[in-house]
């Protein structure tokens, strides 16, 4: 996409949020998301870089209450108004929990779980498993599963839902380097292919070098948007050394 393109799906203006009294996890934070992006989120462990995907899917303020302030809006709506189901039609989540969202009895039922509950095709769940080469897990059970297939599970009932906003929360962390790649192919061509906006929280730099031109850094003080050669040469503590 163009530099000059300003196509905002996400637009957050003066967002401060605290879990608690006035523990700001995030404060003043300015940016926009294009249509189209591929945006990575990098900085700290417990900084807050799921507090922002928490809000950003509407489970803060609709589940986890606490001081938010500020605007953000998807698609131009503010996400304080929307219904958490009307969130879930754009907004699809990969938690970084492995656990929290796994709780049907067979894999297969898993991924046909989250379509049916947005009244789609329950079929589209046999494409998502040989996308991410699961198809002979399909009657198992998620909670028996090793991470890494279980990693591959969550990423394809996401998958199935096709949604315009995908937002990843450490999705990478068990896969082996086959399935790494695997994941790569797959979001580039989502992007390409339906012009999904892409959101990825990774400690993983060779992910996030690999797919985004713009990182949202987190530090102590502030969050900013950085171009990835910003961050290359100038964040001493975050580099990767494939690029
Ligand atoms: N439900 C909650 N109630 C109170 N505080 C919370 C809650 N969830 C997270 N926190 C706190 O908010 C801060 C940010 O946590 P968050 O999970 O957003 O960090 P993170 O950047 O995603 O970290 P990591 O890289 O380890 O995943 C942490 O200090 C954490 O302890
Ligand atoms: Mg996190």
């Amino acid at each position: 996409m163009n530099e000059e393109d300003y196509n905002p799906i996400i637009e957050i203006e003066n967002l401060s949020f605290a879990y608690k009294s006035d523990n700001w996890i995030i404060k003043d934070a300015n940016f926009t998301v294009n249509k189209g992006e591929i945006l990575g989120i990098a900085g700290p462990s417990g900084i807050g870089k799921t507090t922002l995907f928490y809000i950003l899917k509407g489970i803060i303020p609709h589940s986890i209450r606490g001081k938010l302030e500020g605007s953000v809006t998807i698609n131009g709506l503010n996400i304080k108004k929307l219904k958490i189901s009307t969130i879930a039609r754009s907004v699809g989540m990969v938690f970084q929990n492995l656990n929290a969202q796994l709780f049907s009895n067979t894999v297969k039922e898993e991924i046909e779980f989250g379509l049916k509950n947005l009244k789609m095709d329950p079929s589209l769940a046999i494409q998502a498993m040989k996308k991410l080469k699961i198809e002979d897990l399909s009657d198992k059970s998620p909670m028996n599963l090793s991470a890494g297939q279980k990693q591959r599970v969550i990423l394809a009932s996401i998958m199935a839902l096709n949604p315009n906003i995908l937002i990843l929360d450490e999705p990478a962390v068990y896969l082996d380097p086959p399935n790494k790649m695997r994941l790569l192919r797959w979001l580039t061509e989502l992007n390409q292919g339906e012009k999904t906006t892409i959101l990825i929280a990774s400690n993983d730099p060779w992910l996030i070098g690999e797919l985004c031109d713009k990182i949202l850094f987190f530090n102590h003080n502030s969050i900013e948007k950085v171009s990835k050669k910003e961050i290359m040469y100038e964040k001493t503590s975050w580099r990767w050394s494939y690029l």
